[in-house]
């Protein structure tokens, strides 16, 4: 083997050898990040009002789970995703929105709800409920995309679950909404149909959660808008907005 073809080799290997290391520190979570660390108990610390340092708390704490789960490759998404898509938001938000799995559009940018779905929940946020989406937070039940956008598999749901469920409990919002079946059946942990969870509240670890049709379906049946206006008034009645 001369110099150069030897060198070549040897990068090829350390290529080989990160891309390992990289898979095995995605396997490797901490614990920390997943259920097995939630007291819900705790949840609501910030009734007394929210205070900066609180704040400040809330942002740290998501910031750490996003990190603990950013080379994450417990499922097979990790292979496939461009950017893995934790959430945005307030962290002190006082509803928190939950879709089912990132499309191409969030694959590709990184963030929830940027496709043309995310742009009727947008309109949903801040024409409906006059808030701004960034004082409200989004996320979903997968943070990686299923390539086609297929319907996430019950393994990618429980192994993605727990972070979700930390999601939750920092932010401890007054109201969820559950967006489509995915997100109120994982939720819920239930197989009764969307059409009969919607229009009344449910609990989820002690929090209000509201299902309601999934804005891509809304896309395709406009006619369920009035549906979802019902349900989202509740949410508004709920949270006095
Ligand atoms: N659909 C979802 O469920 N989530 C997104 O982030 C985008 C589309």
């Amino acid at each position: 083997m001369d110099e150069m073809t030897s060198s070549m080799a040897a990068n090829d290997l350390q290529k080989e050898l990160l891309k390992a290391v990289k898979g095995l520190k995605g396997q490797v979570v901490n614990r920390d990040s997943l259920s097995a660390g939630i007291d819900w108990s705790k949840k609501h610390a910030s009734a007394a009002g929210p205070l900066n340092s609180d704040r400040k708390t809330k942002e740290e704490m998501l910031k750490k789970v996003h990190r603990d789960m950013a080379n994450c490759q417990l499922c097979p998404l990790g292979r496939t995703r461009k950017n893995l898509v934790f959430g945005d938001g307030n962290p002190e938000a006082r509803i928190v929105f939950v879709g089912e799995a990132p499309g191409a559009d969030e694959d590709e940018q990184g963030l929830p709800f940027v496709g043309r779905a995310g742009q009727l929940l947008t309109d949903i946020i801040v024409k409906g409920m006059k808030l701004e989406r960034k004082n409200v937070y989004i996320c979903n039940i997968l943070k990686c995309r299923p390539p086609g956008n297929r319907n996430p598999l019950p393994d990618e749901i429980s192994k993605c679950e727990p972070f979700l469920k930390r999601q939750l409990q920092i932010i401890s919002p007054e109201v969820i909404c559950a967006l489509g079946t995915f997100a109120a059946k994982t939720l819920l942990k239930t197989d009764v149909p969307i059409s009969v969870l919607r229009g009344r509240f449910h609990l989820y670890e002690g929090i209000k959660l509201m299902p309601t049709y999934h804005p891509a379906y809304l896309l395709r049946n406009p006619s369920a808008k009035k549906q979802v206006w019902e349900d989202v008034q509740m949410i508004m009645k709920e949270i006095k907005l």
